[in-house]
């Protein structure tokens, strides 16, 4: 008798969204967990341990290196960096890594034209066994997060249970909402739930969260690159209508300026992210960056492309026996970016196509941009036939535009 209006209260409270207006493209910045890890070992380590004094060099880095100047604006914390809760509850940082804390390291950021992201996580403790956020600290935990002025959460999901995330990701969401503080927010839900329906709810991630994890973690390989994508490529009828302006699907972290890709598969890494207008964080050590690893990274029409005011996210539309596959993404006005995938491992291979075979049949003339060589191609109709040569476990990447319409009235 008491059950049935408690159920039926839950069922009509409505959800309250964050709509918070952040995120209308895909965010860029970086974020330290893949490269810098749980490594807290400060006396042997003190350059790369997680600490203050990281995040302030990594901060640096992206003022002084044009990161920032092309969008690379969020500076994030990963997990490790907590201390304790005080006599309130209230969250600390570690006090000897953080000597001053939290609100320094944003105010520093802030000063620098960055953002500062942090991390917890719905549970009893945070993957790396750290104080998590209870259900009875959420509304606690945003506040201090916002007194801070932290401008993104990442709240992630280890020793919760499936009823803990129901109520905790939307309960996160209506405080961080109610502090009156725009803060991006990561949801790591769907990871924990399959990434799938009818596990997964889209519509109420998309109303709740600015991006979301929904596979596993990267680790510092192509084998951990292709799995992701391989992942996401079998769900894409699912996955690609859900991302948009200020709800993004996250693939993870960017490896690029790591050790396990060779130089072709972080251009892929690059490309195939940016088709999918994933977030692009970077996780790497940006003193120590090779000039070849920042190009990569800082082009100028991969960015472009990956903001692109749409925000549609790209599909694979073609894979063929040769294990050459096609990505597509829409761009802003009548333009494309293409990708043109190599899986194989022999030699270059020559791929032969038209904008027709890839069903961009119109009536513009096109031209195009090949990212990576800057070079032009111009005088592309429908059915003119082309050739890319594609590196094994490399891409060609076509920014595609029209200059005219054919067939029109001269004037
Ligand atoms: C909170 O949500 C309302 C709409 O429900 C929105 O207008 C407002 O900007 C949001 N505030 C923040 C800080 O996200
Ligand atoms: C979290 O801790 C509480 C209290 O100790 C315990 O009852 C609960 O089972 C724990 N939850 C998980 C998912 O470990
Ligand atoms: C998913 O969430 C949306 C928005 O909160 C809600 O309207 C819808 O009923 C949910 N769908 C399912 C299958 O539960
Ligand atoms: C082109 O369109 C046809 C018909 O809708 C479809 O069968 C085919 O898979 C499409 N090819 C590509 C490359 O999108």
């Amino acid at each position: 008798m008491l059950l049935k209006p408690v159920l039926l209260l839950v069922l009509v409270a409505p959800v309250l969204g964050l709509e918070n207006g952040l995120m209308q493209t895909p965010p860029m910045g970086w974020l330290a967990w893949e490269r810098f890890r749980c490594n807290i070992n400060c006396e042997e380590d003190p350059k790369n341990c997680i600490s203050e004094r990281l995040f302030m060099e990594m901060a640096d880095r992206l003022a002084q290196d044009g990161w920032r100047d092309l969008g690379y604006t969020y500076l994030n914390i990963d997990d490790c960096w907590i201390g304790g809760r005080d006599a309130s509850g209230r969250l600390l940082a570690d006090h000897k890594r953080f000597p001053n804390g939290i609100a320094f390291l944003a105010d520093y950021a802030h000063s620098l034209g960055l953002k500062l992201g942090i991390y917890e996580d719905l549970g009893n403790f945070t993957c790396m066994g750290y104080p998590g956020t209870t259900l009875d600290k959420v509304v606690q935990d945003a506040n201090t997060f916002a007194k801070w002025k932290v401008d993104m959460l990442k709240l992630d999901g280890c020793f919760s249970t499936v009823e803990d995330r129901a109520q905790g990701y939307p309960k996160m969401a209506a405080a961080l909402n109610a502090t009156g503080r725009p803060i991006a927010f990561s949801c790591s839900w769907p990871a924990y739930e399959g990434g799938l329906p009818p596990k997964v709810n889209y519509s109420l991630l998309a109303d709740i969260c600015n991006l979301w994890r929904n596979y596993d973690d990267i680790q510092d390989s192509w084998e951990s690159v292709l799995s992701i994508l391989d992942w996401f490529v079998a769900h894409q009828d699912i996955l690609q209508p859900v991302a948009g302006p200020g709800h993004w699907n996250d693939p993870d972290m960017l490896l690029i300026g790591n050790f396990g890709l060779s130089f072709e598969q972080a251009r892929s890494q690059m490309a195939l992210w940016t088709v999918l207008a994933a977030p692009l964080f970077m996780s790497t050590d940006l003193r120590t960056i090779s000039p070849q690893n920042m190009d990569i990274l800082q082009n100028p029409l991969i960015i472009k492309i990956h903001q692109d005011p749409l925000g549609i996210q790209g599909r694979r539309i073609l894979m063929h026996k040769t294990h050459i596959e096609v990505y597509l993404r829409p761009l802003v006005s009548e333009a494309y970016a293409l990708v043109f995938f190599s899986r194989r491992t022999d030699m270059p291979f020559r791929y032969s196509t038209s904008l027709a075979q890839l069903n961009l049949t119109s009536s513009n003339l096109y031209e195009a941009q090949n990212v990576y060589t800057g070079d032009i191609i111009s005088g592309l109709r429908d059915d003119t036939k082309f050739t890319v040569i594609i590196n094994p476990s490399g891409v060609v990447m076509w920014y595609l535009y029209p200059i005219k319409k054919l067939g029109m009235s001269q004037h």
